[in-house]
């Protein structure tokens, strides 16, 4: 499995490495030169009241159909904004969130992310 995630100030780093450390999935630093190869699943953080990053923005805007769902860190001190860039960009790209979780996540929050992507089944429209 292959994770795709972004994070300025650490948090969503520090998530992905406890992911990192209980699985053998490759997790893959969104930069401007990355492209995703692989479907994976992305993680990403809330930023300026609810909004996207532009690097995920921009991340997306080419790489969108490789990506299987969306998961977003936030802080509940943002009230109905919490996580609300995981919403925008599962209604732009029509693809799931898979889970928001506060700054770095709590061990059941890495162990809920781990088990909703391995239970994770694509939709497929015929
Ligand atoms: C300027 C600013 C605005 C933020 N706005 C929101 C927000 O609207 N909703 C939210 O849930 N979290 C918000 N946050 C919290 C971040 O999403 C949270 O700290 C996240 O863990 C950052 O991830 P990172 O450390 O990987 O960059 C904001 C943080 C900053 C600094």
């Amino acid at each position: 499995m292959t994770i795709y995630y972004d994070s300025r100030t650490g948090n969503v780093e520090r998530f992905v490495r406890k992911i990192a450390a209980k699985t053998e999935w490759q997790c893959l630093k969104i930069t401007g030169q990355l492209v995703a190869l692989k479907p994976g699943h992305l993680i990403t953080y809330t930023t300026k009241i609810g909004q996207v990053p532009e690097s995920t923005e921009r991340f997306m805007q080419t790489n969108h159909s490789s990506i299987l769902s969306v998961s977003s860190s936030g802080n509940m001190n943002w009230g109905a904004n919490f996580g609300l860039a995981a919403d925008k960009i599962s209604a732009k790209y029509d693809i799931p969130v898979l889970l928001k979780f506060e700054l770095s996540g709590l061990e059941r929050e890495v162990n809920s992310f781990i088990e909703k992507v391995n239970a994770y089944q694509p939709m497929y429209n015929f």
